[in-house]
């Protein structure tokens, strides 16, 4: 009898603890979890990974735009990053006549770089606690409100104190754990970033959707910039008299080849993650919202595929749209199976009955209750925002008529709004989009949650067809030379227009019917979320958590490692050129290699090139350009993607399952080489082997 006790007390306690490779770990915190990493292999120290005094590895990542990171691989400021990263930029500079897109591009030298408005990369200064800071003048008579303006003030005086001591610098308080822990991050943030290579689409994009999220994967997902700084080496603004950024450290690049069971860690921003929210939110992701927006995407991409295939210039333009459309829709699959294949729903249910019963004593005694009474209030207000984001507001037409009125609002032009949208439109797209998508809604949504014009109008019109019909006939908005004439003395004219009139009745209806009701119980689930939060962290003393995250640096580690999606099928974890070949199909657009890697294959000797690996790093979006790197903090791949079965990682982590997609660097070095002619790139960086 005792020994059974001792034994379920044990399987509770493992069962409590974190799964193997788990985790999304503060670098500055790092010190709590080095003796792991250690154990697992990795060889340096907490202060390589991250330290205040001395250069470190932090100083060779960045946050890259605003939703991917890039890793410095020279002192010259040459940065890698994924192509899917570097893909609206390659598109910006991509025509008919130039091709980047398809044929990759190249600079030769310096001055073919191409500079880039608009993108930033941001370097860590440094991370710190500000707890205290934040909540400084706190008393617990304070209500909600007071207290959020309370931290929004101690906040913002401390971003502005951190700004104040340099050049290029940027602050913000970030809230972990819901808002039981504050810390500040300081960045510096660096402006002039210009292209300096990218593979051909059928290289850095190779199996394009059809292989997204996808293992055995043979994706070159790379590009490369440069950072430009002036000649204080400090941050500016584009300038041909920039000089490259002399970083304080870059990765070296290790060549020597990996394999199953090596140590790997990964160093980057993963965006976001909802690792300890309630059964009841999973329930709505996997039974609810999945399902209906993965429907509503399905329509979007199969009418703009229909149209892509027939005409390369429609294909340029909405390659960017179409890619990122896919990219969630087919996550969003994989997450829904692996929520339901875990079983996720029943385990925090029966989580959340241990909690409830140990809560019965102590501060938390009904907290869970309260937040299920809250998620039951707000499901079908949140239902209906989802449903009209994915509809309604899908509708370009509808989002250009809206630019346009803020542009004439704020007396600005709209040459610039105009230009851009124009270059990538294609009209007969949007109307089928448009039917599509006001019936889906018309059909979706409860009666009484329904705007009112959308009753008027299809009983003006009878159907959604003949309305669209008389839309995009009577809008001035499918007129690009009219649109850009537009003055602020037109405003009048534009807040009449059909397109816009749709737009702003349909945001009126969001804002006056769900938004006040959506913000009121958001607010209150975010003070009952903190209190759970804590309720979990102080119901699992002996657990280590991590921070959901929130873009902020993180280190994951793990290990090379396959997996088995089903009965009888084991992958392996690692991908090579024969692969490539093997899948290469001049008919399917998708696996069309360019000719030049055909024919270097031919020459024989690059069957065992490796080309991407998988790993148990717990990543998430964000994660995507992130440096993946040996026991030594050598460089060894580009973090790219997960497989599609693991994707619910980010609410439940699965080590049998959850495996992190990379490019091996030696595809890259391979591709700089072989197919760009640009081995030049190759001498400014530093091998460790
Ligand atoms: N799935 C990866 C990520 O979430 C890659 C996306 C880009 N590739 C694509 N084929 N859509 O970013
Ligand atoms: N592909 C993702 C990104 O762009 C990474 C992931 O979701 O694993 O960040």
């Amino acid at each position: 009898m005792k020994k059974l006790f001792s034994l379920i007390v044990l399987l509770i306690v493992v069962s409590q603890s974190l799964k193997a490779d788990e985790g999304m770990w503060l670098p500055a915190l790092i010190s709590q979890r080095i003796g792991d990493m250690q154990a697992k292999g990795f060889k340096l120290t907490a202060e390589d990974i991250y330290s205040i005094n001395k250069a470190s590895l932090k100083d060779a990542v960045v946050l890259f735009g605003s939703g991917c990171t890039g890793e410095l691989v020279s002192d010259q400021g040459l940065l890698f990053t994924n192509h899917h990263c570097g893909y609206g930029y390659i598109q910006r500079h991509s025509s008919v006549e130039h091709d980047y897109l398809r044929d990759g591009f190249w600079a030769m030298n310096s001055s073919e770089e191409l500079p880039n408005n608009g993108l930033t990369v941001s370097f860590l200064e440094y991370m710190e606690d500000v707890t205290d800071k934040v909540l400084s003048g706190y008393n617990s008579s304070m209500n909600e409100k007071q207290r959020d303006s309370l931290i929004k003030v101690n906040s913002n005086r401390l971003t502005k104190q951190a700004i104040a001591k340099g050049k290029g610098l940027n602050a913000n308080v970030e809230a972990l754990f819901y808002g039981n822990q504050y810390f500040l991050f300081v960045f510096k943030v660096f402006r002039d970033v210009r292209l300096v290579g990218a593979p051909p689409s059928s290289i850095g994009k190779f199996g394009g959707d059809t292989d997204n999220w996808m293992w055995p994967r043979h994706t070159g997902d790379f590009s490369i910039f440069r950072i430009y700084a002036d000649k204080n080496n400090e941050p500016a603004a584009y300038s041909k008299d920039n000089v490259p950024y002399k970083p304080k450290k870059f990765f070296k690049i290790s060549r020597s080849g990996i394999k199953e069971g090596d140590f790997t860690f990964v160093y980057g921003c993963p965006g976001s993650t909802k690792e300890y929210v309630t059964s009841d939110e999973v329930s709505y992701i996997a039974n609810i919202s999945d399902p209906k927006k993965i429907a509503l995407r399905s329509q979007r991409l199969d009418i703009q595929k229909k149209y892509m295939s027939k005409d390369q210039a429609v294909r340029i333009q909405y390659s960017s749209k179409n890619a990122s459309v896919a990219n969630a829709w087919k996550k969003w699959q994989g997450e829904e199976k692996g929520i339901k294949k875990m079983k996720t729903i029943d385990s925090k249910k029966e989580y959340e009955k241990r909690f409830k019963e140990w809560a019965l004593g102590n501060r938390y005694n009904g907290v869970l209750e309260k937040l299920e009474k809250l998620y039951a209030e707000i499901k079908p207000y949140f239902f209906a925002y989802e449903y009209y984001t994915e509809t309604i507001r899908t509708i370009e037409l509808l989002q250009l008529a809206s630019n346009v009125a803020t542009s004439l609002k704020n007396k600005r032009g709209v040459e610039t709004v105009v230009e851009n949208f124009f270059k990538d439109y294609y009209q007969p797209i949007d109307e089928e989009i448009f039917v599509a998508m006001v019936n889906s809604f018309n059909n979706n949504i409860d009666e009484e949650f329904k705007p009112q014009f959308l009753k008027d109008k299809l009983s003006e019109y009878g159907s959604v067809e003949k309305w669209k019909d008389n839309l995009f006939s009577n809008s001035l908005f499918i007129n690009k030379e009219k649109v850009l004439t537009l003055k602020e003395k037109d405003l009048d004219v534009v807040l009449k227009d059909p397109a816009y009139e749709m737009f702003e009745a349909f945001q009126s209806w969001y804002n006056e019917t769900l938004r006040p009701t959506i913000n009121r119980l958001n607010s209150e689930i975010r003070v009952a979320y903190r209190d759970y939060m804590q309720g979990q962290m102080d119901f699992e003393k002996n657990k280590q958590f991590y921070p959901d995250a929130n873009l902020t640096l993180r280190v994951a580690y793990g290990n090379i490692k396959g997996y088995s999606p089903a009965d009888a099928i084991y992958y392996k974890p690692i991908s090579t050129l024969k692969g490539i070949i093997e899948k290469d199909n001049p008919d399917i657009f998708d696996y069309n290699i360019p000719q030049k890697l055909r024919d270097i294959y031919a020459k024989g000797g690059y069957e065992e090139q490796p080309v991407c690996f998988l790993a148990t790093n717990h990543t998430t979006g964000g994660n995507s350009g992130s440096p993946v790197l040996d026991a030594n903090g050598n460089l060894i791949g580009i973090n790219f993607d997960r497989v599609w079965e693991g994707t619910m990682s980010d609410i439940v982590y699965d080590p049998e399952i959850c495996r992190n997609i990379s490019l091996d660097v030696r595809y890259v070095l391979f591709n700089i080489e072989h197919i760009g002619g640009a081995g030049y790139l190759l001498k400014e960086m530093v091998f460790a082997d």
